[in-house]
């Protein structure tokens, strides 16, 4: 069977959120308030996640994406993920963190089943760290790290999200780790999500991410594998890891979108910039299997070609990146 949208795409991996809370506040994702406070019942229950899982992947999706927020701040996450990863005809089940509680909790993780780790990391500077995520701790992301791979984890692939004026000044030390730690890094261009007046002052584009690590390094393509993401991959002759770059704003990657996304709180979306939404609580208060698949699959379809956000033309979406789990 397998999941096609209009435009003739194969969807295979549905990124899940299990929370819109954060234990950061990125100043590019989260307003300093943080997300409004919907109780309990505003959020989906692991058994309404799990059903979700469980008929998409009955429709064709074989990759599984958990996100948040911060999904390792949802009290009973790893049986939760245990129970995901026995899904007969799941391939892939991945999470992506900030790594704030990595270390505490990886060795869990593994066992839970997850196969690969996203870790957010916007610099290597301690007090730029605290500054972008408004008092996070570089150290204890740093000792999840080195947690993860002790537990079994292939090295983390490292997301940053890279500014003008903000972080670029670290684009080198941050293809270094793909020697030194034999990390994958990506460098993800900035999303105008958070309202934030002027954004385009802190567009930095991936070509001249990689213009900068040519100056020093000779780049090669890597070839894109399996579930294949958004990111153009290169590396550093004899690096392990690779270096990426995620042009959501300069260089869209629409057309080869195989994605879909629902949210914490019960709303699958076609596209991240989409606002077109489908309301998923009906088809699981009470629970009807059918019309969920339905209700998915209608998501599907009415999955847009691409998304309109270029530098320079665009104000800003209505949502936070935490609410719908980037
Ligand atoms: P892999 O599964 O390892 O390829 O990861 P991924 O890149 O799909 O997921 P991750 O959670 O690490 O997200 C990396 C960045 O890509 C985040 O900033 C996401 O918001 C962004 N991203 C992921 N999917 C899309 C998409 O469909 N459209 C846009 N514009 N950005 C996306
Ligand atoms: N622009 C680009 N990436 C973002 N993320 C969160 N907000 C933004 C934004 N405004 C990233 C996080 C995380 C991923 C899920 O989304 O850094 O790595
Ligand atoms: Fe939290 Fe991730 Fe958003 Fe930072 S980017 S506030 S770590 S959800």
């Amino acid at each position: 069977m397998g999941l096609k949208d209009t435009h003739g795409r194969k969807i295979n991996y549905l990124r899940l959120s299990v929370t819109d809370r954060c234990n950061l506040r990125c100043f590019y994702c989260m307003p300093h308030e943080g997300v409004p406070d919907v109780g309990h019942s505003g959020i989906l229950s692991f058994e309404e996640l799990q059903m979700i899982a469980e008929c998409s992947v009955g429709l064709g999706i074989e990759k599984i994406r958990i996100t948040g927020g911060e999904p390792t701040v949802r009290a009973g996450l790893v049986g939760f993920l245990t129970k995901l990863s026995a899904i007969p005809g799941l391939r892939h089940l991945a999470l992506t963190t900030n790594g704030l509680l990595l270390e505490q909790m990886v060795a869990d993780l593994y066992r839970a089943g997850v196969q690969r780790l996203n870790v957010s990391l916007d610099s290597l500077n301690p007090q730029r760290f605290k500054e972008i995520t408004r008092g996070g701790e570089l150290n204890k992301v740093l000792a999840g790290l080195d947690a993860a791979v002790a537990a079994g984890f292939p090295p983390p692939k490292i997301n940053v999200v890279i500014m003008r004026g903000i972080n670029d000044g670290e684009v080198l030390d941050f293809a270094e780790l793909t020697r030194s730690r034999g990390c994958s890094v990506r460098f993800i261009e900035y999303m105008p999500v958070v309202k934030e007046d002027g954004w385009q002052r802190l567009c930095f584009s991936g070509q001249e991410v990689l213009q900068r690590i040519r100056e020093q390094h000779p780049l090669e393509p890597v070839n894109k594998g399996d579930f294949a993401g958004p990111s153009q991959d290169y590396r550093i002759p004899g690096a392990a890891g690779s270096i990426g770059i995620i042009t959501a704003v300069s260089g869209h990657f629409c057309v080869d979108c195989n994605r879909i996304r629902v949210t914490a709180r019960g709303q699958a979306k076609g596209c991240l910039f989409s606002d077109e939404k489908v309301d998923l609580l009906p088809f699981l208060r009470p629970p009807d299997c059918q019309a969920l698949c339905s209700a998915l699959q209608r998501i599907v379809a009415s999955k847009p070609e691409g998304h309109g956000i270029r530098c320079g033309e665009y104000e800003h979406s209505n949502f936070s990146m935490a609410q719908v789990g980037g």
